[in-house]
Formats: structure tokens, sequence, C-alpha cells
């Protein structure tokens, strides 16, 4: 399988590398140096490269999005378009030191997620998992 890592730190890039070594071909993108990206795309046994979300997205059968929710719009935009694409996301809605949720009770973060995606060459959306409103564990079929 082909997967697209969308922000390669301590999620994207340990599950990335996990992937790789499980034998998939991993693509590192979106992390603050390229030098980072080359050195998980050489911890990862071959089957890693590193490139831009847009190389990252390309040719993927599933894209792994795991940045901070500030950044999610940012990441959406460099990668264009979700036509076709499954998407994991650990993404959780926290504040920007990360020490409590940002939304909840009415919304989630998945729904705000999948909301964004959806405008993004999704024309439907085939499941949407919600555990708790927490907004982890989503996962958004763009076809
Ligand atoms: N860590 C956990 O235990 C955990 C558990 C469950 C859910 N989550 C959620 O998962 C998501 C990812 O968490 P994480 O701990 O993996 O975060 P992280 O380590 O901060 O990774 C975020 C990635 O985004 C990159 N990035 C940040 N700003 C950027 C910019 N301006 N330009 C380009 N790249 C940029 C970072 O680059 P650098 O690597 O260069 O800094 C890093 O690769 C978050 O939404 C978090 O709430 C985390």
């Amino acid at each position: 399988m082909r997967v697209g890592i969308l922000g390669s730190g301590l999620m994207g890039g340990k599950l990335g590398t996990i992937f790789a070594r499980a034998g998939h071909e991993v693509v590192f993108s979106y992390a603050q140096s390229n030098d980072k990206l080359k050195r998980l795309a050489r911890d990862a046994h071959g089957n890693g490269r590193a490139g831009t979300p847009g190389e990252a997205a390309k040719e993927a059968d599933a894209l792994l999005l795991a940045v901070h929710c500030s950044r999610i719009d940012d990441v959406l935009k460099q990668t264009g378009n979700f036509a076709g694409k499954v998407i994991v996301t650990c993404c959780l809605p926290m504040d920007a030191g990360s020490t409590k949720l940002i939304i909840g009770t009415t919304t989630s973060g998945a729904e705000e997620f999948a909301k964004k995606v959806a405008v993004r060459g999704a024309r439907r959306r085939t499941r949407l998992r919600r555990p708790r409103r927490t907004g982890v564990g989503v996962s958004v079929r763009a076809v």
C-alpha cells in the first residue's frame, strides 16, 4: 500500500516508520525541516521517501493526517485535492498549548475535519467514526 504522511512529528513520524517497516511505501511530508523528513525516510528500511504534502498525496492509497489542529488548514491547502483518498487522522482539537479541547458538546474535531475535506474533492463521506467526541480516529473516504 502507498501511504502519505501529512505531519511527520511524534505521531506521523513514528506511525510512518512502522508502516514502512511493515513493507508499505511511505512518503513523509510536512515538517519544519527537510532534513528531518529525509532522516525519517532513511530510517524506513528502503520503503520511505521525503516529499511535499502534494507528493505524499499523489498516488497514495491512504493518507495519515497528524498535525496540531491549528496547522490543518495549511496542510490541506498544500496537499490539494483529496478525491479518491482514504484519510485517517489522529488530530485532536486542542488549544495552542495542547492543554484542553477547543471543540466539544455540539460538534467534534472529527466532524469539523470531515467538513474541511469535503470541500476538497469529496462527493460523499462513507465512514466517519467519532468516539466520544474526542475527534480521534476519524477516517474519511473522499470519493
Ligand atoms: N503525541 C501524542 O501522544 C498524540 C496522541 C493522540 C493524538 N495526538 C494528536 O495528533 C496530532 C499530531 O500530534 P504530534 O504529537 O505528532 O505533533 P507534533 O510532533 O508536533 O507533529 C506535528 C508535525 O507538524 C509539523 N509542523 C508544525 N508546524 C509546521 C509548519 N509551520 N510547517 C511545516 N510543518 C510544521 C511538525 O514539524 P517538526 O517535526 O519539524 O516540528 C511536525 O512534523 C495532534 O493533533 C495531536 O493533538 C497526539
